[in-house]
């Protein structure tokens, strides 16, 4: 490590974002993209905005936060739009957390949480989820510390219902509850109703998913006016411009083709049923998934060979070298070609495994 860097820098362990390989000869199903394109008023929609490129675009996202506030039912003191949503959970560590505020999530979850806590000086509180990857709300309940759950969780796919999250936000009144739901419009009920309710409640929400957008960045903070005023403290202390003009012009018009999105998630959801028979019927214990991805496991296969030997065969899925998941895949659900190409190379590599 150079002797430029600060101690803190030093001993930080970075994010690794899944495999983005720029050759494009697999079948992608590592990040939890969707298939399918932006809607078609979306491509329109940047085209026309390009010509601007040479002016800052609006550091309030006027237009961009009505349309979330009306998408969402909240109003525009409720919304800030964020450069992807970990920008708003990056944001919401810095404002929320800090060496004597720590900020309790499970063992299982979504690995930038680690990595904002230490970049912030944050102690970790890790919470173990039960045997089978199940969270009890108990643990959270009277914590007196921030809280975050992503809701479907990741990589389980599982998800709680609104009111087990509610019993957490009320007997942590002086806390704020975090919840990442980057995966909610695959089938589990938003914590947004709640939002008007508890002024400790912070909702996380992407584009990258539902909408089709990860390239673009976008995400959106959704909470009390308070919550949403300091976490506008830190955007406009560390980046005014953080959604770019064209990204601001692409969520208007992703708003307003709501049609497609749900058109969408209704197809992953059927793709999802579709996969996860097929995956029980080679053998495998898959996790009943209310996300974009399938949780599963091969009793005859550790997660390590099936990973490698999908990779050989141009299917990139994603494997964490961690403890209680090593055995484990997560699989994003795509097309229904892509599908079929995946249950077809597993097929021939668990026959190999058993001929072996
Ligand atoms: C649980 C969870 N939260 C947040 C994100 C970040 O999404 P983005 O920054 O693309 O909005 C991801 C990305 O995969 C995720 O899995």
């Amino acid at each position: 490590m150079s002797g430029f860097f600060s101690d803190k820098l030093a001993a930080l362990e970075p994010y690794v974002p899944g495999e983005q390989p720029r050759d494009m000869r697999y079948v992608k199903l590592n990040t939890n993209e969707s298939p399918f394109p932006p809607a078609p008023a979306v491509l329109r929609a940047v085209e026309a905005e390009a010509g601007g490129l040479n002016l800052y675009c609006d550091p309030a996202c006027t237009e961009l936060r009505a349309a979330a506030a009306a998408l969402y039912g909240l109003d525009p003191e409720n919304v800030l739009p964020v450069n992807g949503s970990d920008e708003a959970l990056y944001f919401a560590f810095t404002a929320f957390c800090g060496p004597a505020r720590p900020m309790a999530f499970a063992d299982i979850t979504y690995g930038f949480y680690p990595v904002f806590a230490a970049v912030t000086g944050t102690p970790a509180h890790i919470i173990p989820l039960r045997e089978d990857f199940s969270l009890d709300p108990a643990d959270y309940c009277g914590l007196g510390e921030t809280v975050v759950l992503a809701n479907p969780n990741a990589p389980t796919g599982l998800a709680l219902a609104p009111a087990e999250i509610e019993k957490i936000l009320l007997s942590n009144p002086d806390n704020v509850v975090l919840v990442d739901e980057a995966y909610v419009d695959f089938g589990a009920d938003s914590c947004v109703p709640l939002i008007g309710k508890y002024e400790n409640l912070l909702v996380v929400q992407t584009f990258s998913k539902s909408r089709s957008l990860a390239g673009a960045r976008l995400g959106f903070a959704l909470g009390s006016p308070t919550l949403i005023s300091g976490l506008n403290t830190v955007k406009f202390s560390t980046n005014p411009y953080n959604v770019n003009r064209m990204t601001q012009a692409a969520g208007i018009a992703a708003i307003a083709s709501q049609d497609y999105t749900l058109t969408n998630c209704r197809r992953i959801g059927e793709n999802r049923a579709y996969t996860a028979g097929a995956l029980e019927t080679m053998g495998f214990r898959v996790l009943p998934s209310k996300a974009n991805f399938l949780f599963a496991a091969h009793p005859a296969a550790s997660g390590q060979v099936l990973y490698r030997a999908l990779k050989d065969r141009g299917v990139l899925v994603r494997w964490f070298d961690k403890p209680r998941i090593r055995d484990w895949l997560r699989i994003t659900v795509g097309s229904r070609e892509q599908m079929d190409a995946l249950l077809a190379a597993l097929k021939t590599i668990l026959n190999d495994e058993r001929g072996a």
